[in-house]
C-alpha cells in the first residue's frame, strides 16, 4: 500500500493505492473496524452508511471471515444505507439485498439495527423525508446541522457519480435536506440518496474504487469535474482506497 501522487494530486483527503480489490477490502476492513470500536468506546453505538453497487460486496465478506467477524463490536453497528434503488428489497438490483446476502445475513446485527432506504416505497418523495427523519431520530447533529454518522461507504461511478448523486441532476444542487429522490441514467432509474449536507457531515468517508474502467472517473474527480468530487467531510476524515487498476500509473512513493 502507499500513498499514489501524479493525477491523483487533486483527490481531496488521503489517498492509498493498493495492489488488489482484496488488499482494499483488507485495508477497509481494518480503517472501520477501528473507527467501529472508538465510536463504540465512546458511546455505545456505531453507524455506518453502506454503498451499493458491486465493489463493496468483497469488504462486506470479508467481514464474514473468522479473522473479522470474532474481532468487530457488531453489537455497536447501526446500519443505514448511502442510497437505495427503486426496487422492491429482494430485487437482484436492490443495494439493500446486495448487503444483506454478502453481510448481514451473516453477522450478529440485530435486525432493529439495520435501516433500509425503502427504494420500494410507493412515493419516493415521502420516504426521502422519513428516512431523513429517521437519521435525525438515532443521529446525533454534525456540521451544518446534518446528522453525523459516524463512517460512510462509497463507491465511484464509471461517470463520476457517487450514492446516487449523478452528473447534472437536481439532487446535486440539494443544501437543506439530507435524503432525497435521485435519478440514474440507468435502470433503475428512481432512487433514494444521501444528499451533499449528509455525506460531508460524516466523521469518516471512505471511497472504494477499482478497476481500470473507473480510471477516468478518477481522474475526472482529482480535477473537480464530477459529483463524487463535492463529497469533502466538514469536519471529517476522507479516504480514498483505490487499486493500482483504477488509479492508474502514478508516482508510488
Ligand atoms: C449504487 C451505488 C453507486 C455505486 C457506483 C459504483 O447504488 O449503484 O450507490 O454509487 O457505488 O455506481 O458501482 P460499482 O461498485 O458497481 O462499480
Amino acid at each position: 500500500m502507499s500513498a499514489a501522487h501524479g493525477d491523483l494530486a487533486g483527490l481531496t483527503g488521503h489517498v492509498s493505492v493498493h495492489d488488489t480489490p482484496e488488499q482494499i477490502a483488507h485495508a477497509a476492513a481494518e480503517l472501520i473496524a477501528a473507527a467501529a470500536r472508538d465510536a463504540a468506546d465512546a458511546r455505545g453505538e456505531f453507524s455506518v452508511a453502506l454503498a451499493g453497487g458491486t465493489t463493496p460486496r468483497l469488504l462486506y465478506q470479508t467481514f464474514t471471515t473468522p479473522r473479522w467477524r470474532g474481532a468487530m463490536p457488531w453489537a455497536a453497528w447501526r446500519v443505514y444505507f448511502g442510497d437505495e434503488r427503486a426496487c422492491p428489497r429482494d430485487d437482484e438490483s436492490s443495494n439493500y439485498r446486495m448487503a444483506r446476502e454478502a453481510l448481514l445475513d451473516h453477522v450478529p446485527i440485530a435486525p432493529e439495527h439495520v435501516h433500509r432506504m425503502p427504494g420500494d416505497a410507493a412515493d419516493l418523495d415521502a420516504a426521502a423525508v422519513n428516512y431523513a427523519a429517521l437519521l435525525e431520530h438515532h443521529l446525533p447533529r454534525g456540521p451544518g446541522g446534518a446528522p453525523r454518522l459516524d463512517c460512510i461507504l462509497l463507491g465511484l461511478g464509471e461517470n463520476g457519480h457517487t450514492a446516487s448523486l449523478f452528473p447534472g441532476t437536481p439532487a446535486l444542487l440539494v443544501r437543506d435536506r439530507w435524503v432525497v429522490r435521485g435519478r440514474a441514467d440507468y435502470p433503475p432509474f428512481d432512487r433514494l440518496t444521501l444528499t451533499y449536507p449528509a455525506l460531508n457531515a460524516a466523521a469518516l468517508v471512505i471511497f472504494l474504487v477499482t478497476g481500470e474502467a473507473k480510471r477516468p472517473a478518477v481522474r475526472a474527480t482529482a480535477a473537480g469535474e464530477t459529483p463524487a468530487a463535492r463529497v469533502r467531510p466538514l469536519d471529517g476524515t476522507l479516504r480514498w482506497l483505490l487499486d493500482q487498476a483504477a488509479a492508474g500509473e502514478a508516482t508510488r512513493t
